[in-house]
């Protein structure tokens, strides 16, 4: 049965949350790839706002399972946490509907400190990262030095695997950046405490996946991120370190290609972005905070203001192209009511030439200057608008012209942040 994989085009952030709770409605089980809780989705049903970072937006459907999946970082506090807010709210996060892979990393106190004192070491050339230890993290899993999930359930081995880490952590810690000594003793007394209460919620979630398929469940992978914060495929080294393209949702997931059957690339009607790294189209002017004002761009993980900019059709195919994409969900397209002309990148200008392709090399990417096409912009607020229709014709116009440039159609165009408020086309 089939699968449909979500996947941020852009540099995250995106409105992936809302496209997957309304997906979510058609699924059986949604799952997590990649990514921890440096992640941030924000779902509104009637008048509920929830704000979830590790546990996949399909949970408020009682009848979905949800999975995190191998290919992610799990801070277990921070789970708990999510489950118990969760919980007090009326959401069954019992086992039955939700799953934690034993494969999936851990995040332990030593990788957020990690990340937090690299981050300051870093100075001027800081990557801005969440400061949540996902890179750290993802560092040992390469490294070949990290600790899974699964290895909370022996707790005497697990507490050797946590007093030979902090002991190598410790020796960083202090000596290269003066920082105090983290104990292994209390770490791993603190994770046998949250053994106990995740236990029952680890498995083998690419099993569990393939048989649920095998019995014809709809999947739904959930991504995090975007595919410009890919580690490989993104603005390196300004990226995160996980895979958030569709390759990284097969590996995380542990299931063949042969499963998915749509590829849907979610992106905003123009462009942001939260942390350091080059950004062509960025705007610091009026029409810039107009697009932060209007779309709240801050950050629900971090509360950081967003950079915002136009929409970069050169980077949307880009997406289209590392991902196979066979969709586009624009999202926020009501943020650019107001707004007259709009603009979009058809290209860049570099060292003198046009490219219409996207450098892998950062530097390269800071010295593009954008070459923009201008459509006229609408006054009319759109966010009623249920129909392609009844979208006022220079909106049409500046979907139909993003679809040309991607060269996949937008099956789903979102004028505000309610579930309702979502056009549907065939
Ligand atoms: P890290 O993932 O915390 O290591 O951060 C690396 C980069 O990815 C930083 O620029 C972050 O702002 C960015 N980033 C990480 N997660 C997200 C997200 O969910 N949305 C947008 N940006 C993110």
């Amino acid at each position: 049965m089939p699968a449909i994989a979500v996947i941020g085009a852009q540099w995250g952030d995106e409105g992936k949350g809302k496209i997957t709770d309304m997906l979510a409605a058609e699924s059986d089980v949604v799952a997590r790839y990649g990514g921890g809780d440096n992640a941030g989705h924000t779902v509104v049903v009637g008048n509920d706002t929830f704000k979830l970072h590790l546990v996949p937006s399909g949970i408020l459907y009682p009848r979905v399972v949800c999975v995190l999946g191998g290919g992610m970082v799990v801070n277990p506090r921070r789970l708990l946490q999510e489950m118990d807010e969760l919980a007090a709210r009326g959401v069954d996060v019992s086992a039955r509907r939700l799953l934690l892979s034993n494969r999936a990393h851990l995040i332990l106190p030593y990788h957020i400190a990690l990340d937090g004192a690299a981050e300051r070491s870093r100075g001027q050339s800081a990557l801005g990262t969440t400061k949540r230890g996902i890179g750290p993290a993802y560092a040992d899993k390469a490294a070949r030095s990290g600790i899974r999930a699964g290895e909370m359930l022996d707790p005497a081995a697990f507490a050797e695997r946590v007093r030979a880490a902090v002991l190598t952590k410790n020796e960083l810690l202090t000596r290269v950046y003066g920082q105090e000594p983290l104990s292994p003793e209390e770490i791993a007394a603190e994770y046998r405490e949250y053994a106990l209460r995740l236990r029952s919620h680890l498995a083998d979630t690419s099993a569990f996946l393939v048989e649920a398929l095998r019995e014809g469940k709809q999947l739904l992978c959930e991504g995090a991120q975007g595919t410009l914060l890919d580690l490989d495929h993104g603005t390196y080294p300004y990226v995160t370190s996980s895979y958030p393209t569709v390759g990284g949702a097969l590996i995380g997931l542990g299931l063949g290609p042969q499963h998915l059957t749509r590829i849907l690339g979610v992106t905003k009607a123009y462009q942001t972005r939260v942390g350091a790294g080059p950004f062509p189209t960025e705007l610091h002017d009026d029409t810039g905070d107009h697009l932060v004002e209007v779309g709240h761009e801050y950050g629900t993980t971090t509360g950081r203001r967003r950079r915002t900019g136009w929409l970069d059709a050169v980077a949307l195919r880009y997406a289209v192209q590392v991902n196979g994409l066979s969709e586009l969900a624009l999202t926020k397209l009501d943020v650019l009511t107001g707004l007259n002309p709009l603009r979009i990148a058809v290209a860049y200008m570099c060292d003198g030439e046009t490219w219409d392709h996207f450098p892998a090399d950062v530097r390269a990417l800071a010295r593009c200057q954008p070459v923009y096409e201008e459509l006229p912009g609408w006054e009319e607020d759109i966010s009623g608008a249920r129909t392609f229709e009844e979208l006022p014709q220079e909106a049409r116009d500046y979907v139909t012209r993003i679809e040309e440039l991607a060269g996949v159609p937008a099956t789903l165009i979102s004028v505000g942040p309610e579930r309702e408020q979502t056009i549907h086309r065939p």
